[in-house]
C-alpha cells in the first residue's frame, strides 16, 4: 500500500531510522517474529525513540492530529457541567486526568468549573515527557495549579478520572482468523521493510478469542482480522482500585462489541495520523506517526463492572454536546469567536465526523448520578 505522506525533515528521518535499528535487533532477538503488541509498544513508547517520548511535535498545525479540547472551548464547557455532578457529591475531591496533551482541556475544564463554583484540586499522569514540558509551559501563564504524578496514586482517591483520547494508544493485540483459528498477527523485516505475518495460535489469544465469540453468539468468520485489547481491561482494573469514590469518564473513538466485531468489519480498526493524514498502515515512518486502535467499550464496561464500578452512562459524543447545551452557548457568542466555534462544532457533533464516532463511557463508585445528556446506549454494550 502506498500513501502520499509528507516527508520528514532530518531530525524525523534519523529518529525513524534509528528506531527501525532498534526494532530490527529485538526482531531479530525474537527469531525474527514480533507481535504486533509489542511493535505497538516500541514504536510508540521506546524511551528515547518512541512516538510519546522522541520530542516530535504531535499538536497544532505542523503535528498529526487535532483532539476535542483543542477544536473548542465548548467541549470542556459542557464536560464541565457533567464533572461538577460528579465532584460536588465529595469530599476536597481531586480530577486525575490521564494523558493532558497541550494541557488545554485542563485549563479549560478549571475556568469553566470556576463558573460553576466548584473547585477541586487537578493532577495530571503524562507518561510523554514533551508534551509533560508543552502542558508547564502553558499552564504557567494560567492560574491553574496543576500537580504531576509520575504513576498512579498509591492511596486511592476521590474525584474524576478523565481520559479523553487515551486508551486508543494502548498497544493492542491484532489477529486473523486462519484454519478456524485465531492467530495473532505480527510483524517481520522484508524487502526493506516491516510488513505484516501470522503468527502461531496462542493459548492466551484463542481463550480470549472463544470468551468474544461465546459473547457475540456467533464465530467470527474466516479471514477476519481484527484487535482485541487486553490492556484496556487491565488499566480499568488498576483505575478502580484508584478510586475510593467518585467516577471514571473515558472519550475516544470506539464501538459496542457487536459493531466492532461485526462479520463486515473484517480489516480492523487501527488508525494512524501522521501530519493531519489519517490511514492504516502501522508500519510507515515508525515513531513519527501516532497508531491508535478503537476502543471497545462493551469490553470497558464488562471489566468495570467486574471491577464492581458502575456504568453510570454511555453515549456519542455528538448526542452528549448537543443535549448537554452546546448550542445554547454558542448562542451566546458572537463575531469571529461565534464563526470559528460553529465551524468547530461541526466537526465535534456531525455524525460523520467526531459526532458519532466518539463514544462517552461514565463509571461510578458510591455515586448517584443521572445517565450522560443524550441517548442512554447502555443497553447496546
Ligand atoms: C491523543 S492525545 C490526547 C490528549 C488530550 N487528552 C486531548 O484530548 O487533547 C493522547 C494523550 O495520551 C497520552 N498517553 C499516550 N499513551 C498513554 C498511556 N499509555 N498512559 C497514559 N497516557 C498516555 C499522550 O502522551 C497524550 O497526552
Amino acid at each position: 500500500m502506498s500513501i502520499p505522506l509528507p516527508k520528514p525533515d532530518a531530525y524525523g528521518s534519523d529518529i525513524s531510522r534509528r528506531l527501525i535499528e532498534r526494532i530490527r535487533q529485538v526482531l531479530v532477538a525474537s527469531g525474527g517474529w514480533l507481535s504486533f503488541e509489542r511493535y505497538m509498544h516500541y514504536v510508540l513508547y521506546d524511551p528515547e525513540l518512541g512516538y510519546y517520548h522522541n520530542g516530535s511535535k504531535k499538536f497544532g498545525a505542523e503535528g498529526d492530529f487535532v483532539t476535542a479540547p483543542e477544536l473548542s472551548v465548548l467541549f470542556a464547557e459542557v464536560l464541565a457541567t457533567q464533572v461538577a455532578e460528579v465532584l460536588t457529591q465529595l469530599d476536597d475531591p481531586v480530577i486525575l486526568e490521564i494523558g493532558a496533551g497541550t494541557g488545554r482541556l485542563a485549563e479549560d475544564l478549571n475556568v469553566a468549573l470556576r463558573a460553576q463554583s466548584v473547585s477541586a484540586r487537578y493532577w495530571v499522569l503524562e507518561p510523554s515527557a514533551e508534551l509533560r514540558a508543552r502542558q508547564q509551559a502553558h499552564l504557567s501563564a494560567s492560574e491553574v495549579e496543576i500537580q504531576w504524578l509520575e504513576q498512579l496514586p498509591t492511596e486511592p482517591l476521590q474525584g474524576l478520572i478523565l481520559a479523553n483520547e487515551v486508551l486508543d494508544a494502548f498497544p493492542t493485540v491484532c489477529f486473523i482468523k486462519q484454519g478456524g483459528k485465531a492467530r495473532p498477527l505480527g510483524v517481520v523485516w522484508e524487502n526493506d521493510g516491516f510488513t505484516w505475518a501470522p503468527g502461531e495460535p496462542e493459548k492466551g489469544l484463542s481463550d480470549l478469542i472463544a470468551e468474544l465469540e461465546t459473547s457475540l453468539g456467533y464465530v467470527l468468520p474466516e479471514g477476519f482480522r481484527s484487535e482485541i485489547s487486553p490492556t484496556i481491561p487491565a488499566w480499568i482494573q488498576s483505575i478502580s482500585s484508584t478510586l475510593k469514590k467518585g467516577a471514571v469518564l473515558t472519550i475516544d473513538y470506539g464501538l459496542t462489541e457487536r459493531e466492532y466485531y461485526h462479520p463486515q468489519r473484517n480489516q480492523g480498526t487501527l488508525l494512524c495520523h501522521y501530519r493531519h493524514r489519517a490511514h492504516a498502515d502501522p508500519f510507515l515512518l515508525p515513531g513519527l506517526q501516532d497508531i491508535s486502535a478503537w476502543v471497545d467499550f462493551s469490553a470497558c464496561a464488562r471489566a468495570a463492572k467486574n471491577a464492581g464500578l458502575n456504568v453510570a452512562g454511555f453515549t456519542t459524543q455528538g448526542q452528549f454536546l448537543i443535549h448537554g447545551g452546546v448550542a445554547e452557548r454558542l448562542g451566546r457568542l458572537d463575531g469571529v469567536t461565534a464563526f470559528r466555534a460553529a465551524q468547530a462544532l461541526k466537526t465535534l457533533v456531525l455524525p460523520g465526523e467526531m459526532g458519532e464516532r466518539f463514544k462517552l463511557l461514565l463509571l461510578s463508585r458510591g455515586l448517584q448520578l443521572d445517565p450522560l445528556p443524550g441517548r442512554d446506549f447502555r443497553d447496546r454494550l
